[in-house]
């Protein structure tokens, strides 16, 4: 693949990682594989903005070797140190050990930490700006979206926007414009990305929006570090971000239990369908089978939440313990929840679910249902009527 020009003098140099199919450790599934995008602006001066994942570092170099010398870069412009993005840095200097990398005070301090090379860094702040020819380089501290060390660098002249892992997407294509992919799958992959990594951020993030709103620069395009590149229209995932920001919902259920001997999982069948006859949009998973990363996806806009187990050792069952666990660093707010599960003798999942619940900030909306063995026929007819009534309280 050729680097792509993306404005006059402006490149994408990134790499596609097509086949990735965990993030984070294992936290975050990307199903559709990633891409790192590093931009190349040639000037008087030439600069590198971000670099790659380290397995990627010799695709980077021939990518660039395709528009300049590599030897010819002057800047390195270090959004994040995070190792997707900062991995071929070392391999980069290595064909220009001269050139000046920018960065946060943060930045600098974690390059060090990871790499322990002897860089040429001058440490940035917001509103510093550094001259290409041309074009000028203006720099914007964000920090905590998502590292400390987190900056954007904005490309004066051209209106561009580059602001490393926010507004990005998992999403491994061979176009790299909003406008030549498919819109449901782009937002899809944007909201995952939001619920999964930025969601418990969102109050960082809408003031740093509201700042640069406040500042009024214009944005023509939005070149992140991963996925496609906003240009038809990049106020479309600002937007996005401000409703997902807010904690704003829909009139959505989502259903998540762990059953033992599928009576839980009747009960839950039940809420479903109680929810969906009350005109909820209903979303319904079985956590130990289902895509994590796609269950938080689903719960960043939806009211509600249903959470089922079946009780084990008087508790609830270990998988979707840990999934409230995630749930819980994600700081879900304006939400409501139930909690149900079938027990054998004692009980106890519903108790430790309502706990969790509680401890993520999330209003317990209604009294826990516990069904004894196997739901039955009337007690099957109880789970469809709490359903229709968590329905209720979702479009309250
Ligand atoms: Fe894509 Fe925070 O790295």
């Amino acid at each position: 693949m050729n680097p792509l020009e993306i404005a006059k003098g402006i490149y994408w140099v990134g790499s596609v990682d097509w086949n990735v199919r965990t993030f984070h450790g294992h936290t975050y599934a990307t199903s559709r594989g990633t891409t790192y995008n590093a931009y190349l602006i040639v000037d008087d001066k030439v600069a590198l903005v971000d670099t790659v994942y380290g397995p990627f570092a010799k695709e980077l170099v021939e990518r660039i070797r395709e528009i300049v010398p590599v030897e010819k870069i002057d800047y390195i412009i270090a959004n994040h140190v995070e190792t997707d993005h900062s991995g071929a840095l070392p391999e980069i200097h290595k064909y220009c050990p001269k050139a000046k990398v920018f960065g946060t005070a943060k930045c600098k301090e974690g390059l060090y930490k990871n790499y322990y090379l002897d860089l040429d860094f001058q440490v940035v702040k917001t509103g510093d700006t550094l001259k290409l020819g041309k074009r000028t380089l203006s720099f914007m501290e964000a920090p905590m979206i998502h590292w400390p060390d987190s900056m954007f660098t904005y490309v004066v002249e051209d209106q561009i926007l580059m602001p490393n892992d926010a507004f990005g997407q998992h999403y491994a294509t061979s176009e790299r414009f909003d406008d030549e992919v498919d819109q449901a799958f782009l937002m899809d992959e944007a909201a995952k990305y939001y619920a999964n990594i930025l969601w418990p951020l969102s109050p960082i993030i809408i003031k740093k929006i509201e700042d640069v709103q406040k500042a009024n620069i214009p944005i023509k395009m939005i070149a992140p570090s991963h996925g496609i590149i906003w240009r038809k229209d990049p106020m479309k995932i600002v937007k996005a971000y401000l409703s997902w920001g807010k904690n704003e919902t829909k009139q959505k259920a989502v259903v998540i239990y762990e059953t033992m001997w599928q009576s839980t999982e009747k009960m839950a069948r039940k809420m479903a369908e109680g929810l969906t006859d009350a005109g909820i949009d209903v979303k319904f998973y079985d956590v130990t089978t289902a895509d994590k990363t796609e269950i938080v996806s689903q719960m960043l806009d939806a009211k509600g939440f249903l959470i089922g187990s079946s009780t084990h050792d008087n508790d609830m069952l270990p998988t979707i313990a840990g999934f409230l666990e995630f749930l819980k660093g994600l700081k879900p707010k304006n939400r409501i929840a139930a909690a149900f599960g079938s027990y054998g003798w004692g009980g106890g999942a519903t108790q430790s679910i309502e706990r969790d619940l509680k401890d993520a900030g999330i209003e317990i909306a209604q009294p826990a249902m516990s069904v004894k063995y196997v739901p039955d026929e009337n007690e099957a007819k109880k789970c469809y009527e709490y359903g229709v009534e968590f329905g209720r309280l979702v479009k309250k």
